[in-house]
């Protein structure tokens, strides 16, 4: 059964949740699912905007067909090209074979990439700042390259302000009904989810993300509808002043964020005393994280949170312990600069983690790694005591300043 949701009157959103994907791009759980909007204008000409993901293609269809009230379909605006957004695509171009597709040079050349579709003459190729009327509206389209993909752009409706953001302002999280951020605890509950999204999935585009900022500071914006989670219609400021944060890599809370990758529990026992003392020195909410077991998406996002991050690491086969390893390198592959850092290493004979820490570090921009390296043959001993108390008085130093 049809399920089209009425935005203003004349735009609808006609996308779907799915709550069965375990993995999104086959690497981030999503236990609370995931929505993929896609929008009708419904205006003296019809114009789709975007797709859904085939997960959800069968209530999308439904949804087109009866937002379109048996009228021809016109145009199909792709502001983006990722099959979570195009996987129907190649579906709706046959059952509408006379609507013409707007989209970007790159978006074209994509089509035929990931269909055996010709639209060479059913395309109109649009640039920065060329414009459709469709009677009523007239939308507008704004490139946005590399947020996330490079042949991403969004549209802007002046007529009733609304700017189509395509992955920008997105979030995981299903559409439970309510499809406004407005009508949901967005602020407690969607945040860190919200966050998880932008920092994994567009985190290394944070330039790119500052460029679309800019062109949206130009823009009168009522309504900002991204292609998952929640429509802003109130509030916006607030997700947007999120958005400067993170692309900005500007920390959002000071505090300390420690993550250790331990074997029998040592290494681990060293962080906790380090949290410890931060606690006891005045530092609110520390965190403390086994890199083996909480996923890897959520430590990244963590580490865009925090302003100090603390990396504890067991020695393995003469590396760094291997899930502390695969986090350091998400980390680099993200973008993530501007952090304070402390270092804690263990290894039985031959510690050399914190060797190998410090330089992959020392390979990201902007970050200050503090003096003395915690490091512990197999447990934590006295002397250890002293240096993790260096160290936190080093931390709490930046942290309570
Ligand atoms: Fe939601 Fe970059 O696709």
């Amino acid at each position: 059964m049809h399920n089209v949701r009425n935005i203003t009157s004349d735009i609808l959103l006609i996308g779907g949740s799915d709550r069965r994907l375990s993995l999104f791009e086959n690497v981030f759980p999503v236990p609370r699912g995931v929505s993929y909007n896609a929008y009708l204008v419904r205006d003296e000409k019809t114009v789709l905007l975007d797709t859904a993901d085939s997960a959800v293609g069968a209530h999308f269809y439904e949804n087109l067909e009866h937002a379109l009230q048996g009228r021809p379909l016109d145009y199909i605006v792709i502001n983006h090209m990722e099959p979570d957004h195009c996987s129907t695509l190649g579906a709706v171009l046959r059952t509408h074979p006379k609507a013409q597709v707007v989209a970007s040079a790159k978006a074209i050349s994509m089509i035929g990439q990931f269909f055996d579709a010709d639209v060479t003459n059913r395309c109109v190729t649009v640039k920065e700042g060329d414009t459709l009327s469709t009677g009523r509206h007239t939308l507008t389209f704004v490139m946005a390259p590399m947020v996330h993909w490079p042949e991403v752009m969004v549209t802007y409706d002046a007529a009733e302000k609304v700017l189509f953001s395509a992955d920008a302002f997105g979030t995981f999280g299903a559409l439970n009904g309510n499809i406004f951020a407005d009508e949901v605890n967005f602020k407690t509950e969607w945040l860190p989810d919200a966050r998880r999204y932008y920092t994994n999935i567009v985190g290394k585009y944070g330039a790119q993300v500052q460029t679309l900022l800019k062109k949206a500071a130009g823009l009168d914006i009522q309504y900002l509808c991204p292609l998952h989670g929640p429509i802003w219609r109130e509030d916006a400021a607030w997700f947007v002043e999120k958005y400067q944060r993170w692309s900005s890599y500007t920390p959002e809370d000071k505090t300390a964020a420690i993550f250790c990758g331990s074997i029998y529990g040592n290494t681990e026992n060293a962080a906790e005393l380090l949290a410890a003392r931060l606690a006891e020195k005045g530092v609110r909410d520390v965190r403390l994280y086994d890199v083996s077991h909480t996923h890897v998406s959520e430590l990244v996002a963590e580490a865009f949170r925090c302003s100090h991050l603390v990396f504890a690491s067991a020695t393995y086969n003469g590396e760094i312990y291997t899930p502390m390893d695969n986090f350091l390198r998400d980390l680099k592959s993200h973008g993530l600069r501007n952090r304070t850092v402390g270092l804690i290493e263990n290894g039985t004979w031959a510690p050399v983690s914190g060797k190998q820490m410090a330089e992959l570090l020392g390979a990201m921009k902007d970050m200050t790694i503090l003096e003395g390296t915690v490091s512990l043959k197999s447990s934590a001993k006295e002397p250890q005591r002293e240096a993790l108390e260096a160290l936190a008085d080093a931390l709490a130093a930046g942290i309570l300043a």
